[in-house]
């Protein structure tokens, strides 16, 4: 199997980051918080030491005000419903996710208002609107570092310069750039990333950064190991985020895989990923009729269609012809897909990871030219 899917998880994982999940499942996996005997310790160990490496990542200085959570979409829940209990008006983009928009949108619900900024057709942002769509009441603006679609960067260092010089909360949602892309977490307000896909971690991680001085409210309360006789929930860091038993393995898999991206650098990641992904680019833009997606500064991720062909019957015949995985159709980001005129076609879209080759991608841009001749459109 071509593993072209690395935008919905990655795939492979680091070795380290696999012996550092059976190490810490295999040597007695205690609760950590939860008592004084020496597995319990070393468990809190773990989540300490993580902590650490993905403040060393992302430039944070406190690495207490980093919740874990079990993926990018838990995280941005904590985070938009955290800050936005009290009412409000949110800015966004049409880049954004679903889990930006249902939640914003499930906030509707209690009267918090929100406004949208639209992209272009190549998934362009005029980062500078933001600034004229700021009202008296706006709290937030969350936006996404770069578009699970067609993999478009934006300037989330505008966006948070706006953000700040009007006094509104800047959130950012790094799910497709954290570990591939340079990420400051100094200059936000709110940090949501995943751990499974750049940061080569293992499913069911990720984490909320929450600078200081931000409020923020919980959405689950529940044990945390902390201050048992208080029947209210702590509002201390990372407690107020943290209810319940932690996923000890998996959080000693990312902590390997922040290790793992530290060592290898950020840069060196990108620069491979974005070498097969312009390769692969060069190689399919020759194929007759086929439309490529996004524009300018982009994450691995090259989207497109073949005009004429179901998106999804492409997918199928790379995976059950040629054994390459990738993932069409709207990919959970259906105002996005409006935005670049595909909502109602959808895409196919491949997208490279740190352990894909020269090869496979020579090899993928082939069988797509033989899946245009073959359906002959
Ligand atoms: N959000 C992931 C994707 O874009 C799952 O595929």
């Amino acid at each position: 199997m071509i593993y072209l899917d690395n935008a919905a998880t990655s795939f492979a994982k680091p070795k380290e980051v696999v012996m550092a999940v059976c190490d810490a499942a295999c040597r007695g996996c205690a609760n950590p918080g939860r008592g004084g005997h020496s597995l319990s310790v070393s468990a809190g160990e773990v989540l300490y030491n993580t902590r650490g490496r993905i403040a060393e990542l992302f430039n944070i200085s406190d690495p207490e005000r980093i919740a874990f959570c079990k993926n990018t979409t838990e995280a941005l829940n904590f985070g938009i419903k955290g800050v936005m209990h009290n009412g409000g008006h949110i800015i966004t983009t049409s880049m954004e996710h679903n889990s930006v928009i249902r939640p914003i949108k499930a906030l509707g619900k209690q009267g918090v208002t929100h406004s949208i900024l639209q992209a272009d057709a190549a998934g362009n942002l005029d980062i500078n609107r933001l600034e004229k769509m700021i009202r008296r009441d706006t709290r937030l603006i969350v936006m996404t570092h770069s578009s699970n679609v067609c993999g478009n960067i934006y300037d989330i260092e505008k966006a948070a310069q706006i953000a700040r010089r009007n006094n509104v909360l800047f959130m950012v949602d790094a799910a497709q750039s954290a570990g591939t892309v340079q990420i400051d977490a100094q200059k936000v307000d709110l940090l949501a990333f995943p751990g499974h896909k750049g940061m080569l971690g293992p499913m069911g991680t990720g984490g909320l950064y929450v600078a200081e001085g931000v409020k923020i409210a919980s959405i689950i309360e529940g044990g945390t190991g902390s201050v048992s006789e208080s029947l209210t929930q702590p509002e201390f860091f990372p407690d107020i985020l943290e209810s319940g038993t932690q996923n000890v393995p998996a959080i000693a898999g990312l902590g390997a895989a922040a290790e793992f991206l530290l060592k290898e650098g950020v840069w060196a990641i990108r620069g491979h990923e974005n070498e097969l992904c312009k390769r692969f680019e060069d190689e399919i833009k020759n194929i007759e009729n086929i439309t490529i997606y996004g524009s300018g500064e982009k994450t691995a991720i090259t989207a497109f269609n073949i005009v004429g062909a179901d998106c999804v019957e492409v997918a199928q015949i790379l995976n059950d012809r040629y054994g390459i995985a990738t993932r069409a159709g709207l990919h959970c980001a259906y105002l996005a897909h409006k935005s670049l005129k595909t909502e109602e076609i959808g895409c196919v879209r491949a997208s490279f990871g740190y352990f894909n080759t020269q090869k496979e991608v020579d090899y993928a841009a082939d069988c797509l030219y033989k899946i245009s001749k073959d359906l002959q459109i």
